[in-house]
């Protein structure tokens, strides 16, 4: 694996999207850990996790978009590098997650259209082997639809196997080289694109 702790000379900005409504979800540490190791790495990080997932249905018809929304669409356009982290919920992604990432319709007309030009590392959390590995190859599915390139390095998370402690430190090594790996291809991918 690279070292992540080798800083870079740039400042990439990345964004971290996922998790669930309620704070401090196990994919939002997975999604935290990715962008702390970004962040050693010399990156501008933003997770949009939490509240700022609680957007309406997304209805393409309707121009009107929330606070939320707008700010989630303009964060995403500005992104050198994207992560993605979604539980699985009956063998796929949540709702909560498909519905945000819904609203990537809104960048078809941007100058880079969806997620192009873009790693995008993905990451997903299941109460067992099998939900989470479903739901990583779900959101890789979705970042090829909008264009992005998802990192050769993914993370399926067993959560029943006490991954992370309450403050989000990952007890897990094996878990924590594959999170820091991420971050690590989403980096070095905005370096050579940029
Ligand atoms: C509605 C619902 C459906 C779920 N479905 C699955 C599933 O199909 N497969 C699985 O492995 N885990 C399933 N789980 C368990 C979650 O994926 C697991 O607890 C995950 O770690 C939750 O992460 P979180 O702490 O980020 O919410 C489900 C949980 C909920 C609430």
């Amino acid at each position: 694996m690279s070292d992540i702790a080798t800083p870079i000379a740039a400042a990439p900005f990345i964004v971290g999207l996922g998790g669930a409504i309620r704070s401090g979800s196990s994919t939002e540490k997975a999604l935290r850990h990715v962008l702390a190791a970004a962040e050693r790495g010399g990156a501008r990080t933003l997770l949009i996790s939490g509240e700022g997932l609680r957007l309406p249905l997304y209805a393409p018809e309707d121009p009107d978009r929330c606070a939320a929304a707008r700010t989630m669409i303009a964060e995403l356009a500005k992104a050198d590098g994207i992560v993605l982290g979604s539980p699985g919920y009956h063998g796929t992604l949540s709702g909560v997650i498909k519905n945000a990432l819904d609203y990537a319709e809104d960048l078809r007309d941007d100058g880079r259209p969806y997620f192009s030009g873009r790693a995008v590392g993905c990451l997903a959390t299941g109460g067992g082997w099998q939900g989470a590995v479903h739901t990583l190859g779900a959101l890789r599915n979705i970042v090829h639809a909008l264009r992005g390139w998802p990192t050769p390095m993914g993370a399926a998370i067993n959560t029943s196997e006490g991954v992370f402690d309450a403050d989000g430190v990952c007890l897990t090594p094996g878990v924590a080289a594959t999170l820091d790996q991420i971050a690590v291809e989403v980096l070095g991918f905005a370096r050579a694109w940029t």
